[in-house]
């Protein structure tokens, strides 16, 4: 009954292990869960009554598959203020990031062409090429050299066959952020090569410190071979509107619009509306819940790197910490037990791929309290488990 492709796929490790987690909640057990990527605020109010007073106006049909011409509007000049370069509404459309990424994957991959994807990278990356008919070819990043991608590590990997090169940054599960050096020599490297890049860029906003996010996109040289993907989901705290945007050449918009057409046909009208007035208000909100997630995460990693037999380096964005757990359990194995013996719900990194063994993903978009007895709970079970061995 189930076509090959579809079967072979793997479901979402992050999105079973979260309906488990729910599962034990409503067994009436006090799991603390750090195992979503997804804000712990509120919408912002403002935006909030966009999407009320669209719906009282009847913004509640069918609009263009590419999106609403304000929306569109808005997106392409907040991506050339923020860069600095040029592009109109027609390298836009507005789509879920997670259907901008799989669109973009569908238009241009071919049976057997390979496409780089990060390892650890985000769950979804891998199936979404297999689910295209192409071959994941995964670039191992290590905690050593600060878990980034450099146009090194790409080469070593690339063949005749490779069509595609998949960057996130700042990335999902490790923090690591790709400065603009970095970023121009695998752009020289796809521009000699002539590879596509698909760049990840959900967390743009959310980068700490000193450090700024580059978009690959705006390189002059790579502009005309460049799928950017963006969107509302965790800059907003809006993962559940589901509004997300493409910006690419015009040819690659036509083509990922005739997917939209026979698919999602387009966005809702209101929640399109919202997401006008959330990027016309301004970066206030967004630099606001920025700084609470980068003080969260001064919290955690002193505290976790307090823990005997655990080391996490400083994430530079996102809102993830990615450690290593060195007590003799693979993650898998780890995840379970401190889940069911411990209560904490943390993503073991062998989901994110090899790379990502002996690791734990915690996502501190959780309040200051429940990292803080997250860590408690974690702690305590690793130094039982030394003192029982
Ligand atoms: C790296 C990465 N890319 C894309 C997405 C998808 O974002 P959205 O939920 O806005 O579709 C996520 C969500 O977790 C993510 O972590």
């Amino acid at each position: 009954m189930f076509s090959k492709r579809i079967r072979n796929v793997e479901p979402s490790a992050t999105v079973q292990l979260s309906n488990k987690v729910k599962r034990l909640k409503n067994q009436g057990l006090d799991i603390l869960s750090f195992t979503l990527g997804e804000p712990d605020f509120n919408t912002p109010q403002h935006i909030i009554d966009a999407a009320k007073k669209a719906l009282d106006e009847g913004k509640t049909h069918y609009t263009s598959s590419l999106g609403i011409p304000e929306l569109r509007e808005v997106i392409a000049k907040r991506y050339g203020r923020q860069n600095d370069i040029e592009i109109t509404s027609d390298n836009v459309i507005a789509l879920p990031a997670k259907f901008a990424l799989y669109s973009a994957i569908q238009s241009t991959i071919n049976k057997g062409d390979e496409v780089i994807i990060p390892n650890p990278g985000w769950v979804s990356y891998g199936p979404m090429v297999q689910l295209a008919r192409g071959i994941p070819i995964k670039v191992k990043m290590s905690y050593d050299d600060g878990w980034g991608m450099t146009a090194e590590s790409i080469e070593a990997q690339l063949s005749s066959k490779t069509k595609a090169i998949i960057l996130n940054t700042p990335a999902n599960p490790t923090g690591s952020v790709l400065d603009k050096e970095t970023l121009k020599g695998i752009a020289d490297l796809a521009d000699d090569r002539d590879i596509l890049i698909i760049s990840d860029e959900i967390y743009e906003d959310l980068v700490y410190d000193d450090m700024e996010h580059f978009s690959i996109g705006s390189l002059d040289h790579v502009k005309d071979k460049t799928i950017t993907v963006s969107g509302l989901s965790k800059s907003y705290a809006m993962t559940g509107w589901r509004l997300g945007w493409m910006i690419a050449p015009k040819e690659a918009i036509k083509m990922v619009n005739k997917l939209q057409q026979h698919s999602l046909t387009c966005m809702p009208h209101f929640i399109q509306m919202a997401a006008v007035a959330a990027l016309e208000h301004g970066r206030d909100p967004v630099l606001k819940m920025r700084d609470e997630f980068q003080e969260r995460r001064n919290i955690l990693i002193p505290l976790l790197n307090e823990i005997d037999g655990v080391s996490c380096e400083v994430p530079k964005g996102a809102f993830y910490a990615f450690f290593k757990v060195d007590i003799g359990f693979n993650s898998m194995d780890l995840a379970d037990m401190l889940l069911y013996k411990a209560h904490v719900a943390l993503t073991p990194g062998s989901a994110f791929g090899s790379m990502g063994a002996n690791h734990m993903r915690m996502s501190y978009a959780a309040s200051r309290e429940n990292i803080i007895e997250g860590v408690h709970r974690i702690s305590d079970f690793v130094d039982g488990f030394r003192k029982d061995r």
